[in-house]
């Protein structure tokens, strides 16, 4: 019988975080390389794809492992799968960690903030994971996991077009894990709770920012190392019947609702 260790290694695995070069995904890539991955990541700023980079091993590699992508455009990713099956090998876990957000009142959302956030949540989370799981079906084996949000589970004042676009990953994600169940490829959610990141360490006002760690079970925010077992679990042979669920990382910040 196989160590059970060794159930939880991504030796040999070829990862992929889009948005793996922010906060929570630079965090996963990290925990990914630890557990013997090989990682790469897309983004879109060159100066934080360097950085992560670097901080991989993988300064000025030939070929490199940071991609600059928009992923809004659904060619982009197209282009990116078959850059990085070119320069590597195909992608046997993806991870969709991209997004951002606006808070303000929904009635003062504007056409192009509209856009803008459903785009970069959910369109390109729903091309990336058809142009991924797409190849993966065709060699029968991968894993997506879809970053999440407890705004999933909920309303949330002042971040409407956010909660609509992480609703509708919960909605994809357990869709493809159905379609795509009988090709061997799983499809996840981690649902994380509060993370200071670029994403929110400057949009949440400090009495924002207290009454979310005085709302979680903990009394605290996470650390984004604090995703890493989840991600790596999700993508791991441990997790090899494990699909169509979210995994919430939120120190109980749900279960503590009422
Ligand atoms: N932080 C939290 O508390 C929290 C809680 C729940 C869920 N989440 C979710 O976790 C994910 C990561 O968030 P984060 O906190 O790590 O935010 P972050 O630090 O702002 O990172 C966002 C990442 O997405 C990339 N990205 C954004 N737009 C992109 C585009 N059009 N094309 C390609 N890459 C793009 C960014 O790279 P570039 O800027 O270079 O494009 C960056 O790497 C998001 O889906 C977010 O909704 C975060």
């Amino acid at each position: 019988m196989t160590h059970q260790a060794d159930r939880f290694s991504l030796a040999g695995r070829t990862t992929l975080i889009i948005g793996g070069s922010g906060g929570l995904g630079r965090a996963i890539a990290l925990g990914y390389a630890g557990a013997g991955a090989r990682v790469l990541v897309a983004g879109r700023d060159q100066s934080k794809l360097d950085r992560i980079s670097r901080e991989l091993g993988a300064e000025g590699a030939k070929p490199p492992v940071a991609y600059a992508a928009d992923v809004r455009a659904p060619s982009a990713i197209a282009d990116l799968a078959a850059q990085v099956e070119a320069d590597h090998a195909p992608v046997d876990v993806l991870v969709n960690c991209q997004g951002t957000t606006i808070i303000k009142p929904a009635i003062e959302v504007t056409e192009a903030e509209y856009d803008l956030i459903l785009d970069t949540n959910l369109k390109s989370v729903y091309f990336a994971c058809t142009e991924f799981g797409r190849r993966m079906c065709e060699r029968r084996a991968g894993v997506i996991i879809n970053i999440s949000s407890l705004a999933a589970r909920s309303g949330w004042a002042k971040a409407a077009p956010y909660c609509a676009t992480k609703w509708a990953v919960t909605g994809l994600t357990e869709t493809f894990a159905a379609e795509w169940g009988a090709f061997g490829v799983r499809v996840n959610a981690i649902a994380p709770g509060f993370f200071l990141t670029d994403l929110n360490r400057d949009r949440m006002s400090e009495d924002r920012k207290a009454e979310a760690r005085r709302r979680n079970a903990m009394q605290r925010m996470g650390e984004p190392q604090e995703l890493i077992g989840a991600a790596i679990y999700l993508a791991s042979p441990a997790a090899q019947f494990v699909s169509g669920a979210t995994l919430r990382v939120d120190g109980g910040y749900l279960a503590s609702g009422i």
